[in-house]
């Protein structure tokens, strides 16, 4: 299949067909305005691919995930989150040259200016970390102005993978009024994450190996998912020649809402409401199936998985087995299981193939860890980071179009 055929006010327009790696069937309308003066519509872009990728694939009826060719359940079982992203950005797994070089960037770069601490002094003690970060995030052009010019690339995506530990970890420790804590260059990314979270000055501070392997399973599991709604913002920030830091800042602003990545935080908040409301969770299912009643099971749904996410299914497991470890008993876990057996069973969800998504497990994980709900989404950015990067570096090297639906 070479062409498809569009019939419009009496004439025919053949247009190109381009074929996936996979098969999958996209027809090229990039003539289709000047030929006819017509257009496609698409709200929300249900039908509608904005590039061609090499770097994330996804058969949302399969269950189906991988980045760069490797399925998820393996780069969650044999890697680390350093030797993803780097998989991510440049296309192959890391030789052990490369990996020690970039774990060695990733330890280099990990500091922030000391000027920037001032910024954190303006924020009120309840400002949400998600907001402290797309500021951050972007403010870390102004000190480094040569990221408007074309050849910094790989050391500003160094710097941000790196810094962004330091910056959410700061927004943490502000908001609890504690000592912002230095990254300790001895410690892999991951350990270096927590020890910055929880360490104190007055206390020696372990990093958990448990914890440190579920974090680096979480972030892994984050680190992309083709052109998402925040993937897809970068990529339309960056088309505009934008600089990394502004591009990865609008990233984080579109991650925030809770249809998206903020989708963890609401989990949290809703598993939390049942409880509080006596646990009767099939009173909670059914509101989310009543359309005048407005609420909606978070955590549930998925705009191209239509059986399961497999990161849902590996993040259940990874629950069940790191709260046995840390001999947490969690109420929370209960409820969401039994949302999920009544949700799967309930014809409303099977007929719109509502299935647990990634954000219905994973905020589980992350309060098992100490970490604050309104820390979760700061959390999927960390993971998705590489990922945004990625698809950055690929706009900026094929010298893509200035995106203008
Ligand atoms: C992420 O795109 C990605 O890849 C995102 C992500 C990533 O890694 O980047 O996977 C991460 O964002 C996961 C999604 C997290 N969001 C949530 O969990 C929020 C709850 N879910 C939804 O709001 C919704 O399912 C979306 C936003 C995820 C998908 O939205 P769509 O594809 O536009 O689907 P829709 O809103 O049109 O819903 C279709 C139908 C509707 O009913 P009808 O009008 O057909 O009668 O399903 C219903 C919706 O009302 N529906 C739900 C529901 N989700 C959809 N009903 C109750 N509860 C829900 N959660």
């Amino acid at each position: 299949m070479t062409t498809a055929s569009l019939s419009l006010d009496g004439k025919n327009y053949e247009l190109p067909v381009v074929t996936g790696t996979e098969g999958e069937v996209g027809v090229d309308i990039g003539k289709l305005r000047a030929q006819s003066a017509a257009i496609t519509l698409d709200p929300g872009f249900t039908s509608t691919g904005a590039c061609e990728s090499k770097i994330c694939f996804i058969d949302g009826e399969k269950g189906i995930l991988r980045y760069r060719g490797y399925p998820i359940e393996q780069l969650a079982e044999k890697s680390d989150f350093v030797e993803v992203a780097w998989l991510l950005l440049y296309g192959e797994l890391p030789n052990a040259e490369e990996l020690a070089k970039f774990r060695g960037q990733l330890t280099y770069h990990s500091m922030i200016h000391e000027d920037m601490k001032k910024f954190f002094e303006g924020f009120p003690n309840n400002a949400h970390p998600m907001a402290i970060l797309s500021a951050m995030v972007a403010s870390l052009s102004t000190y480094y102005p040569e990221s408007e010019t074309e050849d910094h690339h790989d050391e500003n995506i160094a710097r941000l993978i790196a810094k962004v530990r330091t910056l959410a970890t700061y927004a943490y420790k502000k908001s609890i009024g504690q000592p912002l804590t230095y990254p300790q260059n001895k410690l892999p990314y991951a350990e270096n994450f927590l020890h910055m979270m929880f360490a104190v000055p007055c206390e020696e501070y372990t990093v958990n190996p448990v914890m440190a392997k579920a974090l680096n399973m979480l972030l892994i599991l984050h680190a992309d998912h083709e052109q998402n709604c925040s993937t897809s913002t970068v990529r339309m920030v960056g088309s505009s020649r934008a600089n990394i830091f502004a591009s990865i800042s609008a990233g984080i602003c579109a991650l925030w809402g809770p249809l998206h990545g903020g989708a963890n935080q609401a989990v949290l908040e809703m598993l939390e409401m049942i409880q509080n409301d006596g646990g009767d969770y099939k009173k909670w299912v059914k509101k989310a199936k009543d359309k005048d009643d407005g609420f909606r099971l978070m955590g549930f749904g998925h705009r191209v998985y239509k059986n399961f996410d497999p990161r849902a299914t590996i993040l259940r497991t990874m629950c069940e087995e790191v709260l046995a470890e840390l001999h947490i008993d969690d109420p929370l876990l209960q409820i969401a299981e039994n949302l999920e057996k009544v949700a799967l069973e309930d014809e409303y969800f099977v007929s719109r193939k509502l299935y647990p998504n990634v954000d219905f497990y994973s905020g589980i994980l992350y309060r098992a860890m100490g970490i604050p709900t309104n820390m979760f989404t700061v959390m999927f950015s960390i993971g998705r980071l590489p990922g945004w990067l990625a698809h950055w570096k690929e706009l900026r090297d094929e010298d893509s179009r200035i995106y203008r639906p």
